[in-house]
């Protein structure tokens, strides 16, 4: 029974969530439950456990929620919200990524080191490094040995450079639809947008050149009108197939 009052929870809060582009500015908003979802975000599933993504929290108060409305091309969305949520790809900071991993491992089995040690081991300190690293024609190079491998098993054949700027998107994008539910739970719409201008966005952000904006996240309590109209989705038939 108490499963099934869980499973109308979480049900609720999927049909409930829309992309809201107008909120509430009367209503005070509690900036805490953006950090308390951001911190359950952390939670969603990501590549390798590397985490390569960034959460850049500006609330209606900081000096950069009008520079960053205004290049999210000046969407409702944004310029209305009362906090924005810029998640950002860290594809760059494997090494030490890959490192806290393997030091995490390293601590869990240090009493008792033995094969899964060795094969944590071996993927932080050997594959991940092959894949991330980058070095001129790697990306080919890779893709020529995973070819030559999949002659005789199979083999993950999304291995390019761009294929690891994907896999990290995926990563930080599961995140993000993680943080969106939870604002729902805590009473919040939110709008996750890609209309901006990812090269202002960074150098206001202060941001590596390698890293990347993979969405941004207007929150706030939404308005009736910010609801532009009934949920449209194509038949379940189009989609879901069962093979
Ligand atoms: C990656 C991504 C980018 C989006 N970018 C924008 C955007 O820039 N502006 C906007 O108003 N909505 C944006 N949306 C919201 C979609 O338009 C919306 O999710 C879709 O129409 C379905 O509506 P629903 O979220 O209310 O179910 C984006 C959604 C996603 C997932």
């Amino acid at each position: 029974m108490k499963e099934n009052i869980q499973e109308i929870g979480f049900f609720d809060i999927v049909k409930e969530r829309r992309s809201v582009r107008i909120f509430d500015q009367e209503t005070p908003f509690d900036h805490q439950s953006v950090q308390k979802c951001l911190e359950a975000a952390i939670l969603a599933p990501n590549s390798s456990n590397m985490q390569l993504w960034e959460f850049y929290r500006i609330p209606e108060t900081s000096a950069l929620k009008n520079p960053i409305s205004r290049l999210c091309m000046n969407q409702k969305a944004a310029t209305t919200a009362r906090e924005l949520v810029v998640v950002v790809t860290r594809r760059d900071k494997w090494k030490s990524r890959a490192a806290a991993n393997l030091s995490y491992i390293r601590e869990t089995y240090k009493n008792s080191p033995g094969k899964k040690q060795k094969q944590a081991e071996a993927y932080y300190g050997n594959l991940v490094p092959k894949l991330y690293s980058k070095y001129p024609l790697w990306s080919i190079t890779k893709q020529v040995i995973a070819w030559v491998m999949s002659l005789k098993r199979p083999m993950v054949r999304e291995v390019t450079e761009s294929d690891v700027r994907v896999s990290v998107h995926k990563s930080a994008a599961l995140a993000a639809m993680t943080f969106m539910y939870a604002m729902k739970a805590e009473g919040y719409d939110t709008c996750p947008m890609e209309g901006f201008d990812s090269v202002r966005v960074k150098k206001l952000l202060n941001l590596p050149k390698d890293s990347e904006i993979n969405m941004i996240i207007g929150c706030g309590k939404g308005l009736p009108e910010g609801v532009y109209g009934k949920r449209f989705r194509l038949p379940n038939e189009e989609v879901i197939f069962k093979v």
